[in-house]
């Protein structure tokens, strides 16, 4: 047996880099090149993907690229006095986050640190921010409803504990009014919400924390924010820090909300720090992977089973689309990767319906099994009979001598629109719904003025409170619909003192 050269060369090859990590030079690297937010450092030899890092100035890096030469590093805060030949130090800790109760009440960066003025966290657990999902076995089937109090939400397109649901629509459509109602009606429906900010203005970041806080939804909300003027680093990581401080709670047993307000921002981050960091460009500049960019997170959503705690992460992720284009690149991706998707359109939204959900293009995969019954026995064609309301209604324009049939259609059509309508952070308890939506399935509202229904609602809902609370009662605790009769003669002895428009 002869010995080949290249075994020889092999093998001194390997005896010569383990001498090297024997003694311990790889742990503290210099700065090649530095600009735009990432700096390429030699020397860090041993540094693992995704490990944190420290320069000279005490600001924190991330490795990405591990080349055969160098290490790409993006750089998480200021990078101004970061120079060539400065060093950099290993932690040998992957990026992580602080996690727990401690957060709560708090607006925070990805990074965990306070932005919020109102001194230091004294977190004591930390989780890694990257971690893989819940495999197969440790999941169960979505199967509790998680009420958002939002009518065209919680009737059409209801979303289970564990779900993920898109919201998508142009900007300046109510999606962030979406998140923040849902937020707001967790109050009694032990949740805990992570409320992640992408790329957003610090003021509208303001604006919504100081919302949150006036209704007393921060006593259980976490903020993380990573705003439009902070580095693409930050915007890129704000989702993972803000599911990984999830999963400290979902491993607990917990029930947790997040909102990824928007994802949209985060894939342009990502592009440029990918751009940045000379990844080859794919479809619209994007780079190969950022379909996995969003997988990964998305999919860390999840329904413990009962061995694990039964605790769950709800995932609303949100898209800004352009001229209503769902159908491009990064819609179609976190389409398909959701359990479904709610669709807020500009011309529903201008023309007064709001929320501008249109009821044909949004679905939720999961549905009636996240919908509690007396629910699903109001609210079971809805969402159906309504798109097919708007066909009709477009077509309708056209002729005027209309079969009887269409116009009745037609007049429950307009009414359950003007049901489905609801004021911003005004969320309605999932009883007050039913009995709404019970009146008008049964046809109860059909001989009310079309200007009238809003009214109509909250003064019905207002003296059931007061007159028949029972029957709210009765759909609150055992998630049924009362006795028909009981409904009706409720609903009989409001319509006489209520006073219709001239
Ligand atoms: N249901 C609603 N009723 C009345 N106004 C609303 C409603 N939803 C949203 N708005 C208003 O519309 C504007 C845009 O909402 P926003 O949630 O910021 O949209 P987006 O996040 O899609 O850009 C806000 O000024 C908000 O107050
Ligand atoms: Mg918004």
């Amino acid at each position: 047996m002869g010995i080949k050269a290249e075994e020889i060369s092999a093998l001194i090859k390997k005896q010569i880099e383990n001498y090297q990590s024997e003694i311990e030079v790889s742990d503290v690297g210099t700065v090649i090149s530095v600009g735009d937010g990432i700096a390429r450092v030699h020397g860090l030899d041993n540094v693992m993907a995704g490990e944190l890092v420290e320069f000279s100035n005490g600001v924190m890096g991330m490795a990405q690229n591990l080349e055969s030469n160098n290490v790409g590093i993006v750089i998480l805060g200021p990078f101004s006095d970061i120079r060539e030949g400065s060093d950099v130090k290993r932690t040998g800790r992957i990026m992580e986050v602080p996690v727990g109760e401690e957060l709560i009440g708090r607006v925070v960066n990805p990074l965990g640190q306070p932005v919020d003025g109102l001194g230091p966290i004294n977190t004591t657990k930390t989780r890694p921010i990257e971690s893989p999902a819940t495999g197969v076995m440790d999941r169960k089937s979505v199967h509790e409803p998680l009420q958002t109090g939002i009518k065209a939400i919680d009737a059409l397109v209801p979303i289970g504990r564990g779900q993920r649901e898109l919201i998508i629509g142009d900007r300046q459509t109510g999606k962030t009014s979406v998140a923040i109602d849902t937020i707001l009606n967790q109050a009694d429906q032990n949740m805990i919400c992570i409320y992640v900010a992408i790329g957003q203005k610090e003021s509208t970041v303001r604006s919504t924390v100081e919302t949150l806080r006036k209704n007393g939804a921060l006593d259980y909300t976490i903020v993380v924010t990573a705003s439009a003027s902070q580095p693409a680093p930050l915007l890129y990581l704000a989702p993972y820090a803000g599911v990984a401080m999830g999963e400290e709670f979902m491993f607990n047993g917990k029930h947790v909300l997040v909102v990824y307000d928007d994802l949209s921002k985060q894939a342009a981050a990502y592009r440029e720090l990918s751009l940045l960091l000379r990844r080859p460009p794919g479809r619209e500049a994007f780079p190969g992977d950022v379909f996995y960019l969003h997988s990964r997170l998305l999919e860390r959503a999840a329904k413990l089973n009962d061995t694990l705690g039964a605790g769950s992460i709800t995932a609303l992720p949100f898209v800004e689309t352009q001229a209503g284009d769902i159908s491009a690149y990064i819609p179609t991706n976190v389409i398909s990767i959701t359990d479904g998707q709610i669709f807020l359109q500009s011309d529903l939204f201008f023309s007064g319906v709001r929320p501008a959900i249109n009821a044909g293009l949004s679905v939720s995969r999961v549905g009636g099994s996240a919908q509690i019954k007396a629910m699903k026995k109001v609210a079971g064609t809805l969402r159906l009979d309504l798109a097919s309301f708007r066909e009709l209604e477009a077509f309708a324009q056209f002729g005027s001598d209309l079969d009887k049939a269409t116009k009745a259609k037609l007049d429950r059509g307009a009414r359950t629109v003007e049901v489905l309508k609801q004021d911003l952070n005004k969320p309605l308890k999932v009883e007050k719904q039913v009995a709404i939506l019970y009146a008008l399935t049964r046809g109860h509202l059909d001989d009310v003025a079309v200007a009238d229904i809003r009214r109509f609602e909250a003064e019905f809902l207002s003296w059931l409170d007061q007159n028949r609370s029972e029957l709210l009662e009765t759909i609150r605790t055992t998630g049924d619909l009362p006795k028909d009769e009981d409904m009706v003669s409720a609903i009989k002895d409001f319509k006489k003192t209520f006073v219709a428009s001239a």
